[in-house]
């Protein structure tokens, strides 16, 4: 576990690039010294896999093969971006991580939880998040804010049965309460400014150094 690795998760929609971009500039104006990545992505060559596994030839994917594949692009963005920042003190904030990893292929897509964390920790080691946050918001709600997104991300939004989006947030919150230590649930459908505030609050009062 790495206390200064900080994952962030949720339904597409939840808001979770604006929080950690906002997040990330407040941290550096306290003075902290602070990584914005995100995954499917995060170094240069998990970037390019991330064109092959987003792409839409690869729908239909086995959910085990999916896994791995994520799990590749996650070793990558590891040894390339995050271990480094680590050692050199930075605070790491992540948007999607494991537990994304957990939930669609491990929980929802059918590949096994336990096989999905067994490869993850292959993957990453001990570079598992000191802290998620999980930003909890229903389906309908998501799919609303998405009408003013790109194209790309609102057709694959549309593209997928509603109910997967409802699984999806149902197993995020089946994964945080049982790892109520690690997990802090917000509600994602306060205003940004709001969710801003909250997160940051949470976040100050696990880590009194943070201020
Ligand atoms: P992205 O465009 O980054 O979505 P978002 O803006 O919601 O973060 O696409 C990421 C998609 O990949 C999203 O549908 C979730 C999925 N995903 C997995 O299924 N497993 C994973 O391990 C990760 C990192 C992402």
């Amino acid at each position: 576990m790495q206390k200064k690795l900080i994952a962030f998760e949720g339904v597409e929609g939840s808001g979770k690039s604006e929080l950690v971009a906002r997040l990330t500039a407040w941290l550096k104006n306290c003075g902290h010294n602070v990584l914005n990545t995100r995954e499917p992505g995060g170094s240069v060559l998990a970037e390019r896999l991330r064109q092959v596994i987003l792409d839409d030839a690869m729908h239909g994917l086995d959910p085990l093969a999916e896994a791995f594949m994520y799990a590749a692009a996650r070793r990558q963005h590891v040894v390339e971006t995050i271990q480094p920042a680590l050692a050199n003190g930075f605070w790491v904030l992540v948007d999607r991580y494991i537990d994304s990893s957990l939930v669609y292929q491990g929980m929802v897509r059918g590949a096994g939880l336990e096989t999905v964390e067994a490869i993850n920790r292959l993957a990453v080691g001990d570079l598992w998040p000191g802290t998620t946050i999980l930003l909890d918001l229903a389906p309908e709600l998501a799919l609303s804010r998405l009408k003013a997104l790109p194209e790309r991300v609102k057709n694959r939004f549309d593209r997928e049965a509603f109910h997967f989006h409802e699984q999806i947030r149902a197993a995020y919150r089946t994964l945080a309460l049982s790892e109520p230590k690690r997990f802090v649930i917000v509600d994602a459908s306060l205003s940004p400014d709001a969710l801003f505030a909250l997160v940051r609050d949470r976040l100050l009062a696990r880590y009194p150094e943070l201020a």
